[in-house]
């Protein structure tokens, strides 16, 4: 696909549901008595996966005009799979079910997409086996696919050593079918989606600092869930209104949890206007709309507790210090390199195809920003954040440039490219 250079942007958009909220609103409904109401329920690829596992399990789920609706059947009411489960590219589903098939007294396998089947699982095995769960990779390498022979946990108090929500959730999951109260620590806070929407469907969770911990078997009933809209979704047009100048774009119900808003804070380090408004809730999650004006941005460092808060948006913000005057490093995010494709690498080699100067390092890249790039083509492959991110800086390139693979945005995002051209108009 040609992605032409745009003048300024202008207009408003509704940004699509969370990919994160979606998933566990599908998997906490499924687990619940009675039905689960989700508006706003994201449809990318990665959350239809999700969907069909459930699917699979015995639960009917049925995607309305306007809501989707789960008919629960309980915590110990999924049944066999009778079809490998298919996780797609979708790292969230793969990790998060894996916690729920621990627990639950029959066999499964789980595979997914060529991406997938690289990405590292021993960080969920470990905790797993240590709450003596039955879970094996088949090929003996620690990712998919994966075989889990379910049954009763041990409860567990455990220190993982990467801040991953996925990880975090796993272990949260396999810990309703636990003979104790099990305890994830993190070395920082990633973000709170399960704590925060487990216990509104009567869950026993509390949080404290980095720790977050879970009793087992509660009474989980069905809720309804409004979905906010998908801040690392929101990032790209919060880049692509920075970066052209003379743009004003409103950005509709955005979520802006303080534990996925590092965007906003990097944004607005770098230069960026941003206004927050019309703050409200929905179901338990801060949301509010984005005001985001054309500025001059500068370069900046992103380190830290900031990273968990902003690890998607990652390849959109190292676009943005490509446009960006003076330097901007990037350290304390190897966790880049286990995304849907190494990203610290994708991100740096993509940025050099159009004579950015960009140096990748262990845990993150150098970006000496303010020259101006050239026309070049993209690969995005597998990687549907690498698509999104390259469309955005084909914005402000003469030529614009070949995006190869650009339908792998509708992972997260299916409409991205008619709201980029509505707003481009
Ligand atoms: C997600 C957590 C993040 C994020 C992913 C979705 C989730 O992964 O990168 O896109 O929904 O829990 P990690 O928490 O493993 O870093």
């Amino acid at each position: 696909m040609q992605i032409k250079k745009a003048h300024a942007l202008h207009g408003e958009i509704n940004i699509p549901g969370d990919k994160s909220i979606s998933h566990r609103a599908i998997m906490f409904g499924s687990l619940s008595n009675g039905t689960t109401e989700i508006t706003n329920f994201l449809e990318g690829a990665d959350c239809l996966s999700t969907i069909s596992c459930f699917q699979e399990m015995g639960i009917k789920i049925e995607q309305k005009k306007n809501c989707v609706l789960v008919h629960g059947k309980g915590l110990h009411g999924l049944k066999e799979p009778q079809h490998i489960l298919d996780a797609g590219n979708s790292g969230t589903t793969t990790r998060l079910i894996s916690g729920i098939l621990a627990g639950n007294p029959f066999v499964s396998q789980l595979d997914g997409d060529n991406s997938l089947r690289t990405r590292p699982m021993k960080r969920i095995m470990e905790p797993l086996r240590l709450m003596q769960a039955d879970i094996e990779s088949l090929k003996d390498n620690n990712c998919v696919p994966l075989k889990i022979t379910g049954h009763e946990l041990h409860a567990i108090d455990y220190t993982s050593k990467v801040a991953s929500a996925q990880v975090k959730s796993c272990i949260l999951l396999a810990g309703l079918y636990a003979d104790g109260i099990t305890s994830v620590t993190e070395p920082v806070l990633s973000r709170n989606h399960t704590e925060l929407m487990l216990r509104s469907f009567g869950a026993k969770v509390t949080s404290e600092g980095t720790t977050a911990s879970i009793a087992p078997d509660p009474v989980l009933n069905g809720q309804k869930v409004e979905v906010p809209g998908d801040i690392s979704s929101a990032a790209y047009f919060i880049a692509a209104a920075l970066l052209t100048p003379g743009s004003e774009v409103l950005i509709r119900n955005v979520g802006v949890n303080p534990t996925r808003d590092g965007i906003l804070k990097v944004a607005k380090a770098m230069g960026g206007s941003i206004e927050r408004l019309n703050p409200r809730t929905a179901s338990g999650e801060p949301v509010c709309d984005l005001l985001v004006k054309g500025s001059s941005l500068h370069g900046t460092v992103v380190e830290g507790e900031l990273i968990p808060t902003l690890i998607d948006e990652i390849p959109v913000i190292a676009v943005m210090a490509a446009f960006a005057e003076g330097i901007t490093i990037i350290r304390d995010a190897a966790e880049l390199k286990v995304k849907e494709t190494d990203r610290i690498l994708t991100v740096t080699e993509n940025l050099k195809l159009l004579g950015c100067d960009v140096t990748p390092t262990d845990d993150g890249m150098i970006i000496h920003g303010g020259k101006t790039l050239h026309s070049a083509a993209i690969d995005a492959g597998l990687d549907h954040r690498i698509a999104m991110s390259f469309a955005i800086a084909a914005l402000n390139i003469d030529g614009g440039i070949e995006l190869e693979h650009s339908e792998i945005a509708e992972v997260s995002y299916p409409d991205f490219y008619k709201d980029l051209e509505k707003l481009s108009m």
